[in-house]
């Protein structure tokens, strides 16, 4: 995938094995920001071979932004199924200091022509603790449209957590192998 400008200054791409360690980085460098909204992480997950693993993990993509010295921000999709759903779970962050520019509303709009167009899926969904206000301000500017609340369903910060659903259809189109 070419480079894509998100604002001067800062770059979308697919991520590399090379980009690891600076994944490991970013991440430990927002430890504090992204705590209240990640699930449990041990030391482990502060490496660049655990990085590489999740780069490189099956039925999955990741996308960086990078600002040319630092990777400031992630977007990743996992869950990517084909067939008649052609869906994916998207999830994102942005670097503490990189906060309020619109990076993410960004970076996700370029992640969801790239899941139309070169992915073939026909929806992605999303889901935010019921107190996320940010992320839920971020889906609701890419066209994201709240569909239930699931309780508990998630692990995050030492409890199961209620999480409100969103998803975004893609197209109407048929899955490829369908005819038209
Ligand atoms: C949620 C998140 C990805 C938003 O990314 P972003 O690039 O800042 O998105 P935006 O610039 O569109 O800002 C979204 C909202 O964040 C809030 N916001 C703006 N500036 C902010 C700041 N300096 N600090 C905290 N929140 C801020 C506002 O509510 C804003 O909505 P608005 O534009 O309607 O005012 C980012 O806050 C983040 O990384 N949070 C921690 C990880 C996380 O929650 N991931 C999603 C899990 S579901």
């Amino acid at each position: 995938m070419p480079h894509v400008s998100i604002t001067p200054g800062i770059t979308l791409r697919r991520a590399v094995p090379a980009d690891a360690q600076a994944l490991a980085d970013a991440q430990i460098r927002n430890k504090a920001h992204l705590a209240a909204t990640e699930p449990y992480r041990d030391a482990s997950y502060y490496t660049a071979a655990a990085q590489t693993e999740r780069i490189t993990q099956p039925q999955s993509a990741t996308w960086v932004l990078d600002d040319g010295e630092r990777i400031v921000g992630r977007v990743m999709l996992t869950g990517i199924v084909l067939g008649p759903l052609c869906s994916a779970s998207v999830g994102y962050w942005v670097d503490a200091d990189h906060r309020g520019r619109g990076l993410v509303p960004a970076a996700l709009e370029e992640i969801a022509r790239i899941s139309r167009d070169e992915l073939g899926l026909h929806r992605l969904e999303a889901g935010t603790l019921t107190d996320n206000v940010a992320s839920q301000r971020v889906l609701a500017k890419c066209g994201f449209v709240r569909y239930g609340l699931a309780p508990r369903f998630l692990h995050i910060a030492g409890e199961w957590r209620d999480h409100v659903l969103f998803q975004r259809i893609l197209h109407d189109d048929p899955p490829a192998h369908v005819p038209k």
